[in-house]
């Protein structure tokens, strides 16, 4: 039996002693004042099994994690008539690059992306108000977690509206070709908000076990649609370093700018890790060097 706490421990050391821990996001001010000392990594499994070390139990801005939920609310809107709104192919750009949105007539590359994400945020609406779909995703969320204690900070949500002029021109350039059904200003809301959800590592870490799979995780959704939210986390999740994640850690894995990662561990475990300092690819930089120590360690890859 793998020993997940001392492997946390060992983990949780490594990172006090790294100096490097990356820049914290600049582009939303809340999240450009957070100490980029901070560290927490939690480890959940589906018989109630939870390991922890560091500031685990801190809040974060979960940011582009959000993007998994409502993909799951998108899915279990739409099914499989969703995947005319957005593709399914990684984009190898920035999180928040127009460049493809151009060639490829609006058509977001995947959901996880600011366009593609923006676009599956509309499809969740469908055509709710922000406020109805906003409650619908918290008690998603609350209810994979078993946490009723998880809330958007309106803080963080109010200051991406001020700063959001790119996802802005995302949305609007997708609204010119006819992408969105719901009006701009209202997908937008709805996301900016989404993105504000405020958790803890042992809260994101619960909330990730209906993707396990693992027995008695809770089943919030189809195996079939587990296992392909999943392949999108592992060629996607990442951005233009989904490439990297899986070469060093071999999970799907979901990033935010908040300096948060969702791992899941098919069959096994969901891990949530936070640190907010990013390397260059606007991922959590320590946060990564962790997910790497803690597959190495278990051997937890899918590839191995
Ligand atoms: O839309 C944005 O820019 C942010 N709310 C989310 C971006 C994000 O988390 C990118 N992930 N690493």
């Amino acid at each position: 039996m793998t020993d997940v706490q001392s492997i946390l421990d060992r983990i949780g050391e490594a990172m006090q002693a790294t100096k490097d821990r990356g820049t914290v996001a600049q582009y939303i001010p809340p999240l450009a004042r957070v100490d980029p000392a901070q560290f927490g990594m939690a480890v959940a499994f589906s018989d109630g099994r939870l390991f922890s070390t560091g500031d685990a139990e801190t809040r974060f801005s979960i940011q582009s994690i959000s993007k998994v939920f409502t993909l799951s609310l998108a899915l279990g809107r739409l099914g499989d008539a969703f995947w005319s709104k957005v593709g399914r192919e990684p984009s190898g750009q920035a999180f928040n690059s127009i460049l493809q949105l151009e060639h490829e007539a609006g058509r977001p590359r995947n959901p996880f992306i600011n366009a593609g994400a923006i676009a599956t945020t509309d499809a969740a609406m469908a055509h709710h108000a922000p406020r109805d779909f906003l409650a619908e995703l918290v008690q998603f969320v609350r209810a994979a977690a078993g946490d009723e204690d998880i809330h958007i900070d309106a803080a963080v949500a109010q200051s991406e509206q001020a700063t959001g002029d790119l996802n802005r021109s995302l949305a609007y350039f997708m609204a010119s070709h006819q992408r969105l059904q719901n009006p701009v200003e209202q997908v937008l809301g709805a996301y900016f908000h989404q993105c504000a959800l405020s958790m803890t590592c042992v809260q994101l870490a619960r909330a990730g076990l209906m993707l396990t799979g693992a027995p008695g995780a809770p089943r919030l959704m189809s195996p079939a649609r587990r296992t392909r939210i999943n392949a999108l986390m592992m060629l996607c999740g990442h951005y233009d370093a989904s490439g990297d994640f899986a070469f060093r850690v071999g999970l799907p894995g979901k990033s935010g700018v908040g300096g948060g990662i969702l791992i899941v561990a098919p069959g096994k475990a969901s891990i949530a890790v936070w640190s907010p300092g990013l390397n260059a690819q606007g991922n959590s930089k320590l946060g990564t060097e962790a997910a790497e120590m803690f597959a190495q360690a278990t051997g937890w890859s899918v590839f191995s």
